[in-house]
């Protein structure tokens, strides 16, 4: 999983996760939905856009044994350095060598500094150890995101998602995609985005399968002098909220005209 800002030069993001196009374009008046967002409390971002139900769950190990999970919110700035050290360890264990083959390789220092920008919020998912362990949770993967702006429309962008490589498969992923997806939705943004390495083909079609499509600012394949086509090295996805309702309109104003 790459990062919005590694690969489609946002660094321009403010700390409120507005972009800069956002504060010197808008003239609108009426409060800004990401700044209003980004300035709330831990504890209210926890009781308004998470959904409790999907936060603590059971399912089979491959081993058939089942066990528990806990899933907690965090801001970049409440993360604790062992957690942030352990999302960062395995994000560079998972994804370096992908990172390494794009053009702007895999750099460390700018991906932490990323993942401290004060708008960054963290899913972190724990295992919950048995009665034969010892006490405590254990560190299993995260989904990193921001709400923010992209191309004039308020998202829910979605920088990286990684699991430990033993409790792949297990639909531990997708979890933490439902739970950053309903955050997103309660928020009230139009969508959820994210960007996929043109060699990561299991990650997009695990996308794929939760329904994200190709986003229309994804960049196209080169086609080269001699024909051959070659594509991006990358691909943006995005999955949209309220597809329906925006569908419906547009049918009823078509049958207005007629
Ligand atoms: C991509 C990734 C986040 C997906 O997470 P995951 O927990 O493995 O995903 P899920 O288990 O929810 O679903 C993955 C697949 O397992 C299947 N699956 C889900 N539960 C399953 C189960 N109990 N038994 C067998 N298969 C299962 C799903 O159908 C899905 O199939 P697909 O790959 O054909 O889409 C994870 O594999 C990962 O961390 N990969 C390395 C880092 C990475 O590539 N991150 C994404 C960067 S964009």
């Amino acid at each position: 999983m790459s990062s919005q800002s590694a690969l489609s030069g946002h660094l321009s993001i403010s700390t409120d996760g507005t972009s800069k196009r956002l504060h010197q374009g808008s003239t609108d008046s009426s409060p800004n939905l990401i700044v209003e967002t980004n300035s709330l409390s831990l504890d209210d971002l926890k009781s308004r856009f998470l959904d409790p139900s999907l936060l603590t769950f059971t399912t089979n190990a491959h081993d058939g044994t089942v066990q528990s999970y806990n899933i907690e919110l965090f801001k970049s700035s409440s993360l604790p350095a062992d957690v942030f050290d352990s999302c960062f360890d395995l994000l560079e264990a998972n994804m370096s060598v992908a990172y390494k083959a794009t053009t702007r390789g895999w750099n460390p220092r700018k991906k932490k500094e990323e993942m401290k920008h004060p708008a960054m919020r963290y899913l972190v998912l724990t295992v919950v150890s048995g009665d034969n362990q010892p006490q405590g949770s254990s560190f299993v993967g995260f989904l990193e995101f921001m709400i923010t702006e992209e191309e004039g429309s308020e998202v829910i962008y979605t920088y990286e998602l990684d699991i430990l490589p033993a409790y792949q498969k297990l639909g531990l992923g997708k979890r933490l995609l439902d739970v950053a997806e309903e955050f997103g939705r309660r928020v009230g943004v139009e969508k959820a985005m994210l960007t996929v390495f043109e060699s990561n083909k299991g990650a997009r079609r695990f996308y794929e399968r939760e329904g994200y499509d190709l986003d229309e600012i994804s960049p196209e394949p080169k086609v080269l002098r001699n024909g051959t086509i070659k594509p991006p090295t990358y691909h943006i996805l995005s999955k949209a909220f309220w597809a329906d309702e925006t569908g419906d309109e547009e049918d009823e104003e078509e049958d207005e005209e007629d």
